[in-house]
């Protein structure tokens, strides 16, 4: 299952969680990873660990000019991204939709949702360009049900399968996209809503071992737009 290593991915939300998982064995496996996130620090940290053909930028995902450079210069890298992993997200906090704060609200879908079409915009013509490519867009069960306590979030991942599914049917051939959901990670976001039992969820590094293969299987010959890691 497990793709050539010269596979190349950009990655969005590197510094923690199932990003940071995705980066370390993809590293490990002898893939080039282009990484960003908000932490200058956990940036600063991946930078000296992992050197060159890899590079992490500080880079926030809801800020459209952001994105546009850090993706301008992961493809004027010697190796283009051939895959992107549109990764990074909030969760609000828990509480019923009508005392979710509109700043709140809004904060989330520009990173959640927003987010993802910044990088969509900026990639996909260079993807084209070099005729072909894979978008990998980190999705969620709650992108395909919904629980209480989380209608935001809910609601932003609900936007990503529709985004995702309209955005396959868009695409030329050689490139295609895709909605997966990652499954139940012990992760800060897994804590936020699900307090102390997010404990009993695998760790990101046990689930890496699964879905990062899984990721990199997914086809540039478009299959299934809403897939779930086994
Ligand atoms: N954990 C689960 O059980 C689970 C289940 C279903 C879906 N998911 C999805 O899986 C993905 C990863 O989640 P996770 O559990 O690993 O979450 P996490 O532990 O909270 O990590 C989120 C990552 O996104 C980055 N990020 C957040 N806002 C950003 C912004 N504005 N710009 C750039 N980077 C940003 C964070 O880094 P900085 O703070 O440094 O920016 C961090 O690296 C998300 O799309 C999430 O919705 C997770």
């Amino acid at each position: 299952m497990e793709k050539s290593p010269s596979t190349c991915l950009a990655i969005t939300g590197v510094t923690r969680g199932l990003g940071r998982a995705l980066c370390d064995w993809s590293v490990a496996k002898g893939h080039t990873v282009y990484g960003c996130g908000r932490s200058a620090e956990a940036v600063a940290e991946l930078n000296a660990k992992y050197p060159a053909p890899h590079r992490f930028s500080v880079v926030d995902v809801s800020v459209d000019a952001e994105v546009t450079e850090w993706i301008a210069g992961c493809f004027a890298s010697a190796e283009k991204p051939n895959r992107i992993v549109n990764n990074a997200a909030l969760i609000n906090e828990n509480a019923p939709l009508w005392e979710v704060p509109s700043a709140e609200f809004t904060k989330l879908m520009k990173v959640n949702v927003s987010g993802v079409h910044h990088v969509i915009r900026a990639a996909v013509p260079r993807l084209i360009k070099a005729g072909g490519g894979v978008i990998v867009n980190v999705s969620s069960g709650w992108g395909r049900s919904v629980s209480p306590q989380v209608a935001p979030y809910c609601a932003s991942k609900w936007a990503i399968e529709g985004l995702t599914q309209a955005l396959a049917e868009e695409l030329p051939d050689g490139l295609a996209a895709y909605a997966v959901n990652p499954g139940v990670i012990d992760t800060d976001m897994l804590r936020s809503c699900f307090g102390s039992s997010a404990r009993a969820s695998p760790s990101p590094k046990t689930w890496v071992t699964r879905a990062a293969p899984y990721i990199l299987s997914l086809s540039p010959e478009q299959g299934p737009v809403s897939v779930t890691v086994p």
